[in-house]
């Protein structure tokens, strides 16, 4: 029996680790955080993060092989392998403010550690760290003065919010990275038996500890680079009377670009994507890459124009005053599936309106508590509100944000009557059928499609 430790019950920690112990019934594992309330949720009915399929593997293997726990420092000395998976959010003071990671967290759980070891292990980098956080771990770690030795792995994790579990089930591929020594190696070995237990050893890669650490920022510049190319056709297709849907399908068909990840949208948001691309960019400018680092940034800052284009391309298009307007915003997630909402461009676009004191409804199927925390800075201005229709009622306008499915099935007849006229929608996810909505009277904005719009003598193009 193996002794896995996981130290951090967030997102990360506590998506994989389940999907583990139900495959390693032999082995135990443990997930530790400092955080007594969010330990308690993993231990009720009420778990802490909404993921599909999550409770029933939770469910499984809770009690059995897989603990949640407070007492970090005694676990640590019982494990033989410990995953890190705290947070490492973008710094927000001193050198690289804004764009390096803050490793804080990460350096006192290295350091916890240590103190509580009393004998060697295997220590895999989980969290998303800049380059080389590894040898500054080996440093910290192997300074121990007790004879113990650490090895440190890199096993970047790809999951996207929403199919978590599918994705650690059924993984396109496995990153193990690790030192080329005699013991490096036996370490990546034994990480990647684990995996094997139900992933193809061909979907499993090694490389060197560096090539794992960079390909996790590398992976998700790359992904945050299509959304933000294709967003940006999405302005040049609203002035030319293109439509960006058909653009995309017209290009994503050469199958050396392929058809994934080319959906326009209001703006990417979700945990990862800003903050690996800044990190990616702090650390070329940190290796004197200035051009290389202005060509990453481009991509935040393409994503925070969309997101601002939208905002004011719905005062633009409401005779350019919201000031005192009910605006009813459909989702606050960063995308549909999930309750997340850190960097949600639905809060940017919310906080954009509000700016015109526009009167804000949200309503999101999952994301509301989430929501309310993240805008509790602007008091009571806004209203939450769970029933999509009754956040309708009497808008002028209703932006869609966030592509859950349900929204397609509204009876917007219904919420068309309830509005106050002229009833406006917009679509940032071009999730509904504008031509449908607009026979039922809505004036439609779509991202990256011509208006379908009544309102002919604004200089808008009519439908
Ligand atoms: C991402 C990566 O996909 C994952 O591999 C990594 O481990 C973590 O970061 P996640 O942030 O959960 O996962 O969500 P993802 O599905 O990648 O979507 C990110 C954002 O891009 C969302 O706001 C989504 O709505 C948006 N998006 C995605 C688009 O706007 N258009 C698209 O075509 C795809
Ligand atoms: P991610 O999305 O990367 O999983 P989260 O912020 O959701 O990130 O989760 C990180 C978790 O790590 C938090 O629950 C936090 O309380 C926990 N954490 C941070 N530092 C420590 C530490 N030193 N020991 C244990 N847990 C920690």
């Amino acid at each position: 029996m193996t002794n896995i430790l996981c130290i951090g019950a967030g997102y990360v920690g506590g998506s994989t680790m389940p999907v583990f112990a139900s495959h390693c019934p032999e082995d135990r594992f443990v997930i530790v955080d400092i955080n007594p309330a969010r330990i308690a949720a993993w231990q009720s009915d009420q778990l802490p993060i909404y993921e599909p399929g999550l409770e029933e593997i939770v469910q499984q293997t809770r009690g059995k092989n897989l603990f949640f726990s407070t007492e970090v420092n005694r676990h640590i000395a019982e494990a033989d392998i410990i995953f890190v998976s705290v947070n490492t959010p973008t710094k927000t003071f001193g050198h690289g403010a804004g764009r390096a990671a803050d490793l804080q967290f990460w350096e006192k759980t290295a350091r916890q550690i240590v103190e509580n070891s009393t004998s060697s292990k295997i220590v895999v980098e989980k969290s998303t760290l800049p380059v080389r956080t590894a040898e500054a771990m080996e440093r910290i770690l192997n300074s121990n003065g007790k004879g113990l030795f650490f090895d440190v792995l890199s096993n970047p994790e790809f999951l996207a919010e929403g199919t978590a579990i599918r994705d650690m089930q059924n993984p396109d591929r496995v990153l193990v990275g690790g030192r080329e020594t005699p013991s490096g190696r036996k370490a990546v070995e034994k990480l990647v038996e684990l995996y094997a237990r139900w992933v193809p050893r061909e979907r499993i890669i090694t490389t060197n500890l560096w090539s794992s650490e960079l390909s996790k920022l590398v992976a998700n510049a790359f992904l945050a680079q299509r959304i933000s190319s294709i967003n940006s056709i999405s302005a040049v297709c609203e002035k030319t009377e293109a439509d960006v849907s058909e653009v995309a399908n017209a290009i994503g068909r050469d199958a050396r670009i392929g058809s994934r990840f080319l959906q326009a949208s209001v703006g990417f948001g979700g945990s990862c994507f800003k903050k690996d691309i800044l990190n990616l960019v702090y650390l070329c400018e940190h290796y004197g890459l200035p051009e290389v680092a202005r060509y990453w940034e481009q991509v935040v800052l393409m994503n925070e124009y969309q997101e601002a284009r939208f905002a004011s391309n719905m005062v633009a298009s409401m005779f350019n005053t919201v000031a005192g307007k009910r605006i009813a915003l459909f989702g606050a997630a960063f995308k549909a599936h999930t309750s997340d909402t850190r960097e949600s461009p639905a809060l940017a676009v919310c906080r954009a309106l509000l700016e015109e004191r526009a009167e804000i409804v949200i309503t999101d199927p999952y994301a509301l508590d989430n929501a309310c925390e993240d805008l509790k800075d602007l008091g009571g201005r806004i209203t939450y509100e769970i029933d999509p229709y009754a956040a309708a009622k009497n808008a002028h306008a209703i932006a869609i944000l966030t592509e859950w499915p349900q929204y397609a099935q509204l009876d917007y007849e219904r919420i068309y009557q309830s509005m106050t006229k002229p009833a406006f929608l917009f679509d940032g996810r071009n999730l509904l059928n504008h031509k449908k909505l607009y026979e039922l009277g809505f004036n439609v904005y779509a991202i990256g499609k011509p208006a379908l719009t009544r309102l002919v003598n604004q200089g808008i193009v009519a439908a």
